[in-house]
């Protein structure tokens, strides 16, 4: 059953922008600021909201985080991996306070938001100072007070995860792309996943909201739009036929050149979304559908709600419609009970697909997932063989997907210069490859037709064509 979601109200929304006025005032604010991100694209774009506030409290961003006045640390829990570098760094900042007592640190993104981890920080690290979670970033200004002023309790207050607020001020990294939420939270519960758990239960943006926003985006001159969402093919925008199909179509309509999405679940992915994204031409073509696994035992247990052979009808779906179409993938080895007949059918989906990436990571248990108290946990020694077989054969794939696209024609959004000859662009193709080409820095932040002439490693070469053949 859904939760009721919050929407935070007009008077907490004033407090907070008061807030923002008190400590802009005050001489003892932190003049500068660096954000820590880790995890995944959702993060990134919590830290460009996170800079939007900072900035309107008068501060500037400092990218040496042992020069800044706050460090504030947006982390991520989806691994274990990613928790211990997090905690490695904050740890790391006793040290830097050694040398600069006024400096302020903070926590925040979803390892804040599991059971216990603020009161946790509050009474063990006495040098962090203030934390949220993923769901309370509008109250960053409180927290921030409440450390300035000393009160500790009050800066570590554990809240809410399902509120749905609007209007925060966005920092964008570059004025020709944007992240764009479309919804919050996840209600899949995967068996091996946190989300569900820190980031709150599944909440979509008003359509109109959603528009209005793109509509100043496409104003001020993004060519690129990143829609954002746990399972964006659930989207369910609160009317009548307002599903994610509806709204990429209306997208379409603002004049944005070009569109893309994550992250779809297999399970939601139907065929009137596929209709959409093939007739739509600002959509891009490549989809990342994250398979987890090629084995049916795995995928129940995983409880993805799908089987190996639905996820290839709708890989053949997408294909048909969309002939051009590059997929990529997420793919777990090693979840508990995982056999070598089922790590085989993981290599085999592989092969089937043929997608042009994918990420792919050892089974890491969560606390409080499903998936934790499972027995017959894989050795490491073999979940290190089975991913590194898996690398192996999707590197293999990867260099012959490139090789048959020498000689064709694409576009590139120019994202910057390449940092290893300065004389080369950097940017992706509409299938989402990397791809580095030769061209002046006035190209940037212009889509540039190319034609693709060799492969390096993970990356694509091209040259400038005139315009890209229809
Ligand atoms: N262990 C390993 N990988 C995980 N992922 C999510 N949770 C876990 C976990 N507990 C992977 C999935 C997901 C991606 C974002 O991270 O492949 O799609
Ligand atoms: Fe993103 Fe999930 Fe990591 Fe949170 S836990 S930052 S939602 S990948």
């Amino acid at each position: 059953m859904r939760e009721a979601v919050r929407p935070v109200s007009r008077e907490e929304i004033l407090r907070q922008e008061d807030i923002i006025r008190q400590i802009r005032l005050r001489p003892d604010r932190p003049q500068s600021y660096c954000i820590i991100t880790y995890g995944c694209q959702m993060n990134a774009h919590d830290s460009e909201k996170l800079a939007g506030i900072l900035e309107e409290m008068g501060m500037r961003p400092e990218s040496d985080r042992q020069k800044a006045d706050l460090i504030l640390f947006n982390t991520c829990c989806i691994r274990d991996n990613a928790e211990r570098r997090a905690m490695g760094n904050i740890i790391f900042t006793k040290e830097i306070r050694r040398e600069k007592p006024h400096l302020l640190v903070g926590v925040c993104g979803c390892m804040a938001q599991q059971k216990g981890f603020q009161d946790r920080l509050k009474d063990r690290y006495p040098f962090v100072d203030f934390s949220f979670g993923p769901g309370e970033i509008y109250r960053l200004p409180e927290r921030l007070l409440y450390a300035m002023e000393g009160h500790r309790e009050e800066a570590f207050k554990s809240g809410e995860d399902s509120t749905l607020y609007e209007g925060l001020p966005v920092l964008r990294r570059d004025p020709f792309f944007a992240y764009l939420t479309v919804m919050y939270g996840c209600d899949n519960f995967c068996s091996y996943c946190v989300v569900p758990m820190v980031r709150g239960r599944e909440r979509s943006r008003a359509m109109a909201q959603i528009l209005s926003e793109a509509e100043d985006l496409v104003k001020g001159g993004v060519q690129e739009i990143m829609l954002l969402g746990q399972n964006v093919n659930s989207y369910d925008g609160g009317e009548p036929g307002a599903d994610f199909a509806r709204l990429l179509h209306e997208l379409g309509k603002t004049g944005i050149r070009r569109l893309r999405f994550m992250t779809s679940n297999p399970k939601d992915l139907l065929d009137g979304l596929i209709l959409e994204m093939a007739r739509n031409p600002a959509v891009c073509p490549h989809l990342h559908l994250p398979a987890q696994s090629g084995s049916d035992r795995m995928l129940s247990a995983m409880n993805r709600r799908y089987t190996r052979e639905t996820y290839l009808d709708r890989v053949r779906a997408l294909r048909s419609a969309m002939p051009h179409i590059g997929l990529t993938t997420d793919l777990i080895v090693a979840f508990p009970g995982e056999s070598e007949q089922d790590f085989g059918d993981t290599l085999s989906l592989v092969e089937e697909v043929r997608f042009d990436s994918a990420f792919t990571f050892i089974y890491s248990p969560r606390t409080g997932t499903k998936a934790a108290g499972l027995p017959d946990r894989v050795p490491p020694e073999t979940a290190k063989d089975r991913i590194t077989r898996l690398i192996a054969k999707q590197e293999d794939i990867t260099r012959s997907v490139f090789a048959s696209l020498i000689g064709t024609a694409d576009h590139v959004l120019a994202e910057g210069v390449s940092r290893r000859d300065g004389g080369q662009l950097t940017g992706k193709t509409g299938r989402s490859l990397a791809c580095n080409f030769p061209g002046p820095p006035e190209l940037i932040g212009q889509i540039v037709p190319v034609r693709i002439t060799g492969q390096g490693s993970n990356t694509l070469k091209a040259e400038r064509i005139e315009r890209k053949p229809e």
